[in-house]
């Protein structure tokens, strides 16, 4: 089902993610300010919650045929989150890069992590866990949605590093290495891992949710709308050769407002946009010329 995709995807209806990515010093002041911002903004920290329960944490509801995962043992650890490398900001933070090159280490786990279900986020299976720090807008963005008239649900939310092994080597033997490696993360590189990553689906969706939500109204819905509450599309159309991954028009990343507002008015890819603040963070680059 999923060698499909590609051309399906090829056949959606373009939409605004193909503008082009474009430094300016003007966009490279404003950056600052939000970066300032979003830093201002996460200072306090969610509220520590511990639930790593993402057992069942595969995309069953939109995938038919993927099977039930082993159950994996809680991660455990708040070591430093990324693998092979000194890291100096905050590992909870929103606007951490996880990408093809960047790894999470084996152990990191979010601490805030809660069941969707019980914070009245429709979600199949019901054991799926998220941070809490997403909660109050991703209800916000599922309230516009159902008001738009389509009925959100989330197929797949946090998923531990064993978990994505797991679910990796499945789409290996599937699709063959060369094809999941385009749709799939090793483990470390999820941003499924930071618990701030969701795939959606909605309800009365007609056929796999991996090739049709896309070019779906409610697909296009989630594309236009999603920034409005801190969600970003992580691999948008004709952007795979930045990302390394295909298309995935169900995988939305949680930014926060300030920075998704950024990334929709500047058409960005969402990790490059990442990667440049933290550049910024290091002072590897200036804000102004
Ligand atoms: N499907 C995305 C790339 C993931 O596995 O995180
Ligand atoms: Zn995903």
């Amino acid at each position: 089902m999923r060698q499909n995709r590609e051309f399906k995807v090829r056949n959606e209806v373009k939409r605004h993610r193909t503008a082009p990515y474009v430094v300016t010093a003007a966009a490279l002041i404003v950056t600052v300010v939000v970066f300032v911002a979003v830093r201002a903004a996460l200072g306090g920290g969610p509220a520590a919650v511990t639930a790593n329960n993402e057992d069942a944490d595969l995309p069953r509801g939109g995938g038919p045929d993927i099977p039930a995962a082993a159950s994996p043992a809680a991660p455990t650890g708040r070591a430093n989150p990324y693998s092979g490398e000194a890291w100096f900001a905050d590992p909870d933070g929103l606007l951490v890069v996880v990408d093809r090159k960047r790894a999470l280490a084996p152990n990191y786990a979010p601490t805030d992590l809660v069941p969707l279900t019980s914070h009245g986020v429709p979600a199949r299976p019901d054991t799926l866990t998220a941070r809490r720090v997403i909660i109050d807008d991703l209800k916000e963005m599922f309230a516009a949605g159902k008001k738009a008239g389509f009925d959100y649900f989330v197929f797949s939310a946090y998923r531990s590093y064993k978990t994505q092994t797991w679910l990796f080597e499945y789409w290996v033997k599937k699709l063959g290495r060369a094809e999941a490696e385009r749709s799939s993360a090793r483990a470390g590189h999820s941003e499924h891992q930071l618990g701030t990553t969701l795939d959606i689906s909605v309800e009365g969706l007609t056929g796999d949710v991996f090739e049709v939500f896309g070019a779906s109204p409610a697909g296009a819905w989630l594309s236009d709308n999603g920034w409005r509450f801190g969600f970003v599309m992580s691999y948008p159309e004709d952007a795979e050769e930045t990302t390394g991954y295909e298309h995935e028009p169900w995988h939305f990343r949680y930014v926060g407002r300030e920075a998704a507002k950024i990334v929709h008015n500047r058409g960005a890819i969402p990790s490059v946009f990442i990667r440049e603040l933290e550049e910024l963070r290091r002072g590897a680059r200036t804000a102004a010329p």
